[in-house]
């Protein structure tokens, strides 16, 4: 079979929308640049990323989660150096007047407008990437408040109090899911870099001396998991910081990539942060946050390996992986090229679709009770009565739905359905009273 997978994003995006996964956000009002709404499919679709990102983590015995506020004392951004250092250089184009970093706008050494191709630039300013807000009714310096523009640092600060409440021993972890924000000068590829995002981080603190040995076992314990996700392996890549890339925090650092169809791009960041996180908190709160450990009677400042995704870059890395068209052979479904979202079951949106061959009541009956007979059972099912089988066939096809059972006039005699599959596209005649039983196996074992 001929198949051809995702070369322009633009294909996604417009699949995203038809298909009710991700909408622009504010789309009546011409849309808010770099922010994204998901939709029905999407939602679902994204919480089941997370889910699957919080199993790996919280359901280890040395593994224990959090859910910290967005809103943190100011101090907290002191301490972390990103009220001082979390920023990007801008310059200003004299003749169109574009405003663009720096960074990304070098040309043997020279800045050039990537607008007007002038190099007659302002000097650059540092722009802070965190959004502002205030709390309480008056709006003045002291009443600064920021969106957090990573979840790590209610981890930190709250290291003192997980470890004391849960009895913690060293090396133990704490995870996070949660909404980050940055006032990015460059967002864009969809839902790649946005300004209002969520990330799944986890900080694991260990004993100085053992961190290098703990950062390569979550190197190799991160790509097993990104093994589980169905992501094509040859996508994925580990990318070395080199020194002039680490970050301010960083001892060593390896980005996750996955090459997306506009390139090789950093899905994770794994990094060794040192002990710089709690000593710096240490210095800014005056709160000891040092560990004691009972069996050697030392007490240190432990260091920290960290893992951090983006949980919308995850899906959208899991949405560009999955999505291919297929010329088929005809006779299976409507038309002979086939979109099909190949999500991995655990990340499908609809898990099964239960299709009645025709509208008449004695089918749509049948249809709706075993659908909802597999909702009760823990299923995500569909119903779905409208257009030819075929036609709907390719509709579940394209939002990835791995299995679709079909109510026929046999089924009222003989209590037998047809189970459809979504890769190999055979079809099973399925015992309508071992139905959970078939899916629950066929799922598993996709
Ligand atoms: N606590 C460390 C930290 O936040 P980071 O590399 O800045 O590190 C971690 O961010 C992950 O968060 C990235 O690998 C990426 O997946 C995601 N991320 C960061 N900025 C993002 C943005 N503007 N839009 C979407 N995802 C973003």
């Amino acid at each position: 079979m001929q198949v051809k997978y995702l070369t322009d994003l633009a294909t996604l995006v417009s699949l995203c929308k038809r298909r009710g996964f991700v909408f622009q956000s504010s789309e009546i009002y011409g849309g808010l640049n770099s922010c994204w709404d998901y939709g029905p499919l999407g939602a679902n679709f994204k919480l089941k990323v997370k889910l699957s990102w919080w199993k790996a983590m919280t359901r280890r015995t040395d593994i224990v989660g959090l859910d910290a506020a967005i809103l943190m004392h100011p101090m907290v951004w002191k301490a972390s150096g990103h009220v001082d250092g979390f920023s990007d250089p801008l310059v200003d184009c004299k003749s169109c007047k574009t405003r663009f970093r720096q960074d990304t706008a070098m040309v043997d050494g020279k800045v050039i407008c990537p607008n007007c191709g002038s190099k007659d630039v302002t000097e650059p300013r540092n722009f802070n990437l965190m959004f502002q807000t205030h709390m309480g009714p008056v709006a003045d310096e002291g009443s600064i408040v920021y969106l957090r523009p990573e979840t790590a640092q209610g981890i930190f600060v709250n290291f003192d109090n997980v470890q004391v409440s849960m009895r913690k021993k060293i090396p133990f972890g704490i995870a996070q899911i949660g909404k980050s924000f940055r006032n990015e000068i460059t967002p864009g590829n969809f839902t790649f870099r946005t300004r209002e995002f969520e990330q799944m981080e986890m900080q694991y603190f260990v004993k100085p001396g053992t961190d290098m040995e703990w950062f390569e076992t979550w190197k190799k314990t991160r790509w097993d998991y990104y093994k589980t996700c169905g992501i094509r392996e040859e996508k994925l890549r580990f990318k070395e910081h080199g020194p002039k890339e680490l970050a301010h925090y960083a001892k060593a650092a390896f980005d996750v990539q996955y090459e997306f169809p506009m390139g090789w791009n950093e899905l994770e960041g794994i990094h060794n942060r040192s002990d710089f996180d709690l000593s710096q908190h240490m210095k800014f709160s005056g709160k000891k946050l040092e560990y004691f450990d009972e069996a050697s009677k030392e007490k240190f400042i432990p260091y920290v390996i960290e893992t951090a995704v983006g949980c919308d870059r995850l899906a959208l890395a899991i949405l560009c992986d999955a999505y291919r068209e297929e010329v088929v052979a005809s006779g299976d479904g409507d038309g002979d090229t086939r979109v099909v979202m190949g999500f991995a079951p655990q990340f499908a949106p609809v898990q099964v679709a239960v299709l009645p061959l025709s509208k008449k009541p004695p089918l749509q009956e049948l249809a709706m009770k075993i659908r909802d007979h597999l909702s009760q059972k823990d299923y995500d099912a569909d119903y779905d009565e409208s257009a030819s089988i075929g036609k709907r066939y390719r509709r579940q096809d394209e939002i990835g739905t791995p299995l679709c059972v079909t109510v026929d006039f046999e089924s009222l005699e003989d209590k037998k359905v047809t189970v459809r599959h979504r890769d190999k596209m055979t079809q099973d005649r399925v015992a309508i009273d071992q139905i959970e039983t078939y899916v629950k196996d066929k799922l598993a074992n996709f």
